[in-house]
């Protein structure tokens, strides 16, 4: 059955674990990520951003994921669109039937600039007020993400901020968040804490405490009844990068955010985890691989399959490693 955002992160809360939001684009994301949670019995968070809304069309992105609910009509889902530019783009998808939405009023909607708090304020509001009047759930996202190391909010194929950051803006302030809160009535907050959108997170390995996982303490301490978001959470999987660049992927060198640092967050009141790029890498290597070792195949569902077993592989250890296997 379709759940809110709230309801369902309130259940994690309770029992002390936390859900990965997985963005998809397509029938065989959604797969992959219900087989993992019908393996595992875990409940569901999709996530559809613009891009995917414009890849596979409103209707299509809905029907589907409609599909899944229809297939599995044991997991809870819930139906969240990522990243809104502007209400418009809030209110157009509540009326086509997501569950939860989030407006990311930390941008101007050119989703470059960064925004003033008052804005920022301002559309969080609006988009809160009509949600809560029919039951749909609202994230808030206060801080701009961007690395610690850089300032920059994503290298390459990321997505945010345009230029350099300061660190005032790459950390949410526990006091600003309390206001925020009070203000805007959002169920979920997305906070920075030294994450970033993309594959290219990190230029060394991770050696431990690359979040802040101070920050997050304090802010949690501060509005305990919101659910913290982390964005750019994907951990950016090395055998995976090993995998497409040894089958003619020329990807460069990078590290995501390890998995042991988020299940920290977690304990921390870290309950709706964004992961996007650890399935398009594991989509990407599956493909190439599969190609270059079967050059005779042409049947699109052949590397089709592999590329869902692979995103499926992904999906099953972070609903394990969250703690949400087993709580459908
Ligand atoms: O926040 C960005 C997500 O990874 C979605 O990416 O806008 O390319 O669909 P996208
Ligand atoms: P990644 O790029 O780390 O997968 O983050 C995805 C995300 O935050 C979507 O909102
Ligand atoms: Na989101
Ligand atoms: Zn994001």
């Amino acid at each position: 059955a379709l759940i809110s955002l709230r309801q369902l992160l309130d259940h994690a809360a309770e029992h002390g674990y936390g859900m990965p939001a997985y963005n998809a684009n397509n029938m065989e994301q959604v797969h992959s990520i219900m087989e993992a949670a019908a393996a595992v019995d875990s409940p569901v968070i999709i996530q559809a951003s613009a891009g995917a809304r414009k890849y596979a069309g409103e209707p299509f992105l809905r029907h589907i994921i409609l599909a899944a609910v229809e297939q599995y009509p044991d997991i809870p889902v819930c139906l969240h669109q990522d990243h809104g530019a502007e209400p418009a783009v809030c209110f157009r998808s509540i009326q086509s039937g997501f569950t939860s939405v989030m407006m990311d009023g930390s941008l101007m909607p050119d989703m470059k600039t960064p925004a003033t708090y008052e804005y920022n304020v301002d559309v969080t509001r609006k988009v809160s007020e009509l949600a809560h009047a029919v039951g749909v759930s609202v994230e808030g996202e206060l801080g701009c993400l961007g690395s610690l190391e850089t300032g920059m909010a994503g290298e390459e194929d990321g997505s945010g901020a345009e230029g350099v950051l300061s660190h005032d803006q790459l950390l949410t302030d526990p006091d600003e968040a309390a206001d925020f809160v009070k203000k805007t009535a959002v169920d979920a907050l997305a906070i920075a804490i030294g994450t970033s959108h993309g594959a290219y997170k990190f230029t060394r390995p991770p050696t431990g405490d690359i979040l802040a996982i101070q920050r997050i303490k304090e802010i949690h301490a501060r509005i305990p009844d919101t659910h913290l978001v982390m964005h750019g959470s994907s951990s950016v999987p090395q055998d995976w990068l090993e995998i497409i660049n040894s089958f003619g992927g020329d990807m460069g060198q990078t590290y995501g955010v390890p998995v042991e640092e988020i299940q920290e967050g977690i304990k921390h009141g870290v309950r709706k985890v964004n992961i996007d790029t650890d399935l398009r890498m594991a989509s990407t290597g599956a493909i190439r691989k599969f190609l270059a070792e079967n050059p005779k195949e042409f049947d699109p569902r052949k590397f089709l399959i592999a590329s869902t077993k692979a995103m499926k592989g992904i999906c099953q250890a972070r609903y394990e490693a969250f703690g949400c296997a087993g709580m459908a």
